[in-house]
């Protein structure tokens, strides 16, 4: 086991039946809150990307915690990718399904440069809907999607299989 492994699997959190019976949570922020851990996860997914990518589009809400430090960490920007109602200028709009429940997510048109490389970076990673609809946000921009990092992937649903046309990289399989 690598040694942010070893991290993820003392720190992340395991609670059942939430957000409803039968769904197995894993919570990430007893890892986001201790120092060491949290720069240990960050470098391991910008360091699997070192020198493909120009900017870092983080997916509110958890992932802008992820996206922000590896742009600062990297000296790149970050592209913020939100939730519905929430950008004041023009905006492309996706919608998804979740793993429970629907969404929307939205980009402003304006804020990615044509030809942008750009590394999406999210906690999870379970169907890949929200990833998906980022993925095609920056790509109706005509950004470049350089590459996608998670720290967790699911396995048994199809995350991976639904972004086969980038690549993917996990911190951990759970
Ligand atoms: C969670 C998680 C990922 C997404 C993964 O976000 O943070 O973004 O679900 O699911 P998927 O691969 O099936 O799309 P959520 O929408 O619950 O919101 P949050 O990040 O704002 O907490
Ligand atoms: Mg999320």
């Amino acid at each position: 086991t690598s040694h942010v492994s070893a991290v993820l699997d003392e720190l992340c959190a395991t609670v059942e039946d939430y957000p409803s019976e039968g769904i197995v949570f894993k919570d990430l922020t007893p890892v986001f809150a201790d120092g060491p851990a949290f720069k240990t996860m960050v470098d391991a997914i910008a360091n699997a990307f070192e020198g493909s990518f120009d900017a870092v589009a983080g997916i509110e809400a958890r992932g802008f915690l992820l996206a922000a430090a590896a742009a600062y960490a990297t000296g790149t920007g970050v592209i913020t990718i939100r939730k519905a109602g929430k950008l004041p200028r023009e905006v492309f709009a996706e919608s998804y399904a979740l793993e429970y429940g629907e969404a929307t997510l939205e980009l402003h048109k304006e804020d990615v440069p044509a030809g942008t490389r750009v590394l999406i970076l999210d906690d999870v990673l379970a169907t890949g809907g929200t990833i998906g609809a980022a993925a095609a946000l920056l790509e109706r921009s005509g950004a470049v999607v350089a590459g996608v990092g998670v720290v967790l992937e699911i396995e048994g649903l199809p995350g991976r299989s639904n972004l086969a046309d980038y690549e993917v990289v996990s911190l951990q399989k759970v």
